[in-house]
């Protein structure tokens, strides 16, 4: 196992804000240094261990989608070396868990898809016969398929609050009122941002869902994050389709009707509900063991959809 870095800590630029898992970095004013943390958040807490590697497994992860998807939408890779935009000393720290982005302005929602009926999802259905107020064919279980993929907004919550599935009007609003001044400039509406980005997300999770199939895996769901440029174009930023934001299920083990095992935060949520915690912060100290199967889960991951060996 190697190191673990649970925070960064790079003196040569300025710090911007930790996010749950990145520490972001100004790189200039248009551009910003994302480093991924070994940090691990489950139930919208993080937790106190780190996984080792983990950053690193996620950013090799994203790199492979960014160019594999580059032809559905621009997106933020501006291919700079981030070893060569901080201070020698600070070169260890961002090798391999870090990118240099294009500095966008994120659109205020989470654009996920779903092409399964799991999670929040799956509660949805049950109460509603809906998914955020789209209406499914009677009589699906858990973990059908669904008869195509279908875009779930939600808003994005302040570190410590949970994500809400808002409807697709919702998401038009927030967009325009997020955004104003930008789409104002830019001549094009909050509406027409967010029908975009609902078809733009079903393109990527179409695409992405047909290169995993062809490596056994699925890909259930998916939460991508979006950013506008001053153009108002839309780009894909953040991660995208890791662990962290999507639920993997080996093909083979899928059955309708039941949860399957995953290569996904599956495996630490099912950990931590054997535990009497409330899912409030702190999170519980992790044993050894579950820190190993954390890190085999994104190594297997990796793999898997990549046929890559893991950069350590
Ligand atoms: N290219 C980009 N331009 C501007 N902001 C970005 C870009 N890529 C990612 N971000 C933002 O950086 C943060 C990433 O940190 P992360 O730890 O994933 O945060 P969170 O706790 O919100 O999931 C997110 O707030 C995301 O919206
Ligand atoms: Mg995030």
């Amino acid at each position: 196992m190697t190191d673990a870095l649970f925070e960064s800590t790079i003196k040569s630029l300025p710090l911007l804000g930790r996010g749950k898992v990145r520490d972001i970095y100004a790189v200039g004013d248009d551009k910003l240094l994302i480093v991924t943390s070994d940090r691990l958040s489950a139930f919208d807490v993080i937790l106190p261990d780190p996984i080792p590697g983990k950053g690193r497994l996620l950013t090799q992860l994203a790199c492979f989608w960014f160019e594999k998807l580059a032809a559905i939408v621009p997106n933020q890779m501006t291919g700079i070396d981030p070893e060569s935009v901080v201070a020698d000393d600070e070169r260890a720290q961002v090798r391999g868990r870090s990118l240099v982005v294009k500095r966008l302005r994120p659109l205020p929602i989470e654009a996920v898809v779903r092409g399964y009926l799991i999670g929040s999802g799956w509660k949805d259905y049950q109460a509603t016969g809906a998914v955020c107020g789209i209406p499914l064919p009677p009589g699906l279980c858990l973990a059908s398929r669904l008869p195509e993929p279908i875009f779930t907004p939600a808003t994005k919550a302040a570190i410590g609050d949970h994500d809400e599935n808002v409807s697709f009007e919702r998401a038009q609003a927030d967009c325009a009122s997020a955004l104003a001044d930008l789409l104002a400039v830019a001549g094009k509406s909050g509406a027409e941002i967010a029908t975009q980005t609902r078809a733009v997300a079903i393109a990527l999770y179409t695409a992405a869902a047909e290169h995993a199939a062809t490596r056994g895996i699925i890909i259930a769901d998916t939460k991508f994050e979006f950013g506008l440029d001053a153009a108002g174009t839309l780009h894909l930023i953040d991660e995208v389709l890791t662990p962290d934001s999507s639920r993997f299920w080996p093909a083979d083990d899928y059955r309708e009707g039941s949860n399957p095992p995953s290569y996904d935060k599956q495996y630490i949520r099912d950990y931590l509900e054997t535990l009497p915690w409330n899912k409030q912060a702190p999170g519980p100290s992790l044993p050894l063991a579950v820190i190993a199967g954390t890190r085999a889960k994104y190594a297997e991951a990796l793999q898997c959809l990549t046929g890559e060996k893991p950069v350590q």
